[in-house]
């Protein structure tokens, strides 16, 4: 570019909490951003009214958003007059956009294809698991020791069922990665239909068939007003004995005593990435228990995956930009039923 001349390229800023940054803006990913955009690299909005920034944000056309992003409320907005687009390095967007964001007719992608790998991943993995009875029979080696075997106790891969609560991103994705196992798939989505539940390589069937027939029942709706307690006291007792409760959605979708009470009595396993309450107190029974398996909410990106979430962000900023529909894109009608 000509010294003095004023670069063209979009310019845009990042606004999320400094940790979001450091995983998800990483290096390689300001340089593919650099590439057709513009951003001050040190510029993190944390606070959209800070008078620091209004210089930025009056200039801003678009927003690369992440986890500690500020809500998106008409007063930030206003700041921002020439704001187009918010690309979103995370996945839910959920906790910052607001209704005046779609009012404006700004655009919104999310990267909630990209974290949705990693929990299909993890999913994939503590199914395999917890259907060799890992879990219970690992911690039982220091307390019981060497198990001997058990047929009145099912376990094996082969041949088992596996229900999946929803046919969400991540839903789809467990299905997948499901399909080589040879497993039967039972699938329960008030949103999708039988042909194409048959189209994924499942059978439709209601949630109560589901659980009463399944040797996993593995969630992945997403938090809504009508997915809270869904798998409650009643559900809990149809599911069979020692079968396996998932849950990498949201805790608020299984009621938390109804499960303990039933994995303590030795009637059900479970693995749970998420809970409820979150964190899980650490006097909580559901962790001293042999048969469940929990994890503190990490089946989403960690670490060196988080900047494959920047990634997805900034190539649907390129796309916005050259005018190419956006992977990500979010439309408003979808967010009653989205996570
Ligand atoms: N553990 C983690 O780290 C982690 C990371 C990302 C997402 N999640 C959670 O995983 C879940 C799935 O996320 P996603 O991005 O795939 O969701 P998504 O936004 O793609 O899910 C939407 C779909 O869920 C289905 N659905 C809606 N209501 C349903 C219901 N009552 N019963 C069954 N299915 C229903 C519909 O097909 C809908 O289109 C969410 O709860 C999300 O919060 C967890």
């Amino acid at each position: 570019m000509t010294e003095g001349m004023a670069d063209a390229r979009p310019y845009g800023v990042l606004a999320m909490a400094e940790y979001a940054r450091s995983s998800a803006v990483t290096d390689e990913v300001l340089t593919a951003l650099g590439g057709f955009a513009e951003v001050d690299p040190g510029l993190l909005v944390a606070d959209f009214a800070d008078p620091a920034h209004a210089g930025a944000l009056a200039r801003a056309e678009f927003l690369v958003s992440g986890w500690g992003c500020p809500p998106l409320t008409a007063e930030a907005l206003d700041r921002m007059p020439k704001l187009r687009v918010n690309v979103h390095a995370a996945g839910s967007v959920k906790h910052h956009t607001t209704e005046e964001v779609w009012r404006r007719g700004i655009a919104v992608s999310s990267a909630a294809d990209a974290n949705a790998v990693p929990v299909a991943e993890y999913t994939r993995a503590v199914i395999i698991l917890a259907l060799k009875r890992a879990f219970a029979l690992s911690a039982g080696l220091s307390t019981e020791g060497w198990p001997s075997p058990d047929n009145r106790v099912p376990a094996g891969v082969v041949s088992r069922t596996v229900g999946l609560v929803g046919a969400s991103r991540i839903g789809r994705l467990v299905i997948e990665r499901l399909r080589d196992l040879g497993v039967r798939l039972v699938l329960s989505d008030p949103y999708l239909t039988a042909a194409e539940a048959a189209e994924l390589g499942c059978e439709l069937v209601d949630l109560d068939e589901l659980v009463s027939t399944s040797d996993v029942v593995s969630l992945h709706a997403p938090e809504l007003p009508e997915t809270r307690h869904l798998m409650d006291g009643r559900r809990l007792a149809m599911m069979r004995d020692h079968a396996v409760l998932v849950n990498t959605a949201r805790g608020s979708l299984v009621d938390t005593e109804a499960l303990a009470k039933e994995c303590a009595s030795g009637r059900l396993d479970a693995v749970l990435d998420v809970t409820d309450p979150e964190p899980i107190p650490r006097e909580h029974v559901l962790l001293t228990l042999p048969n469940v398996f929990v994890t503190p909410h990490l089946a989403g990106a960690q670490g060196t995956e988080i900047a494959l979430l920047g990634s997805y962000a900034v190539a649907d900023l390129r796309r916005f930009l050259a005018g190419e529909a956006m992977l990500g894109a979010v439309d408003i009608a979808d967010l009653p039923r989205l996570a």
